[in-house]
């Protein structure tokens, strides 16, 4: 559907806020905190940002980008070109990073512009009477987001805004928010790799994987321990596909045409079918039960625990 952008406002170095505004007699479509959408920007990009509102409106949408060096062309031209009155198509709210209706509070670790989905779920828990604390982490204070709502609005008394830290102060915060909270809490991250991977370690150990949730919208990195695996297509033709490579890149080089979009495992175009092997599934668009499951395989994103990963391709 079309949406009209109809205002644009500062907040935070190099963050922009957009209102999204359905035109007219249009009806947007509700959804939960911690949703993204899918946004085709004016130079034909598709990027997916999180919604990021006070509360949902069928009227308006809102989205915060920030200005990144390496843009791939998403954040450059919401920063660059991006004006009011000019029209985007948006997809249907999706949501894989959603509050657990099993917490019995929540604690939200945000790493700078990964506050956009935290945010509207501090905004739900504040309206639903959910026990939580927002902890904020941030570059410097010109990097804070968000600044009046966070500070001055009735969120303020559950956030906690840490500026400047380094990896180990940041690490200290976390763990001692950790040893607080009472067994049935669950930690949700979004924000730098390093900083989710932070915060998923220290989390699960103190509270379990299953009551950890993070939501990644940066390409992936290699991690110190992957380890090369083989694709096999159907033709029996396989392909290898190296520790520091994606699934997806070596598919592609090697000529086999997999649609994809966004490239950070979140909007579920690259799906594409296991025929046998088991995934190690890292994107955030599949369920657990389809992780569980391993029928499907992100190529973009996941790599392999077998050493070879037949796919229906
Ligand atoms: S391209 Fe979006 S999930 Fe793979």
């Amino acid at each position: 559907m079309n949406v009209i952008i109809s205002a644009i406002r500062h907040s935070g170095a190099g963050i922009r806020i957009f209102e999204l505004r359905a035109c007219r007699g249009d009806s947007l479509p509700s959804y939960q905190a911690g949703a993204h959408i899918d946004v085709t920007l004016g130079n034909g990009l598709t990027r997916q940002y999180s919604l990021c509102c006070d509360r949902p409106s069928p009227e308006c949408y809102r989205i915060a980008v920030k200005q990144e060096p390496q843009s791939r062309g998403g954040s450059a031209w919401l920063h660059a070109d991006a004006k009011e009155g000019d029209m985007l198509q948006i997809g249907v709210p999706r949501n894989a990073f959603a509050l657990s209706d099993a917490a019995g509070s929540h604690l939200l670790f945000a790493g700078g512009i990964g506050i956009t989905p935290v945010l509207s779920m501090a905004y739900a828990l504040l309206r639903d009477g959910g026990a939580f604390h927002l902890h904020y982490f941030v570059r410097d204070e010109e990097s804070i987001a968000f600044r009046d709502e966070l500070t001055a609005s009735a969120l303020a008394s559950c956030v906690s805004i840490h500026a400047g830290l380094s990896p180990e102060q940041t690490a200290s915060v976390i763990s001692s928010a950790l040893a607080h909270a009472a067994a049935d809490t669950h930690a949700y991250t979004c924000g730098p790799g390093p900083f989710m991977a932070a915060v998923v370690e220290l989390a699960s150990a103190r509270l379990g994987a299953a009551q950890v949730h993070k939501e990644s919208f940066s390409a992936p990195v290699a991690d110190a321990g992957d380890k090369a695996f083989v694709i096999r297509l159907r033709d029996r033709r396989e392909i290898e596909v190296a520790a520091d490579q994606t699934a997806l890149a070596c598919l592609q080089a090697a000529g086999v045409d997999v649609d994809c979009s966004c490239e950070v495992g979140v909007c579920g175009t690259c799906r594409t079918k296991v025929i046998e092997g088991v995934p190690d599934h890292r994107d955030g668009f599949l369920s657990e039960e389809e992780k569980a499951s391993n029928v499907w395989f992100m190529p973009c994103v996941s790599r392999a625990w077998s050493g070879v990963l037949v796919l229906d391709l």
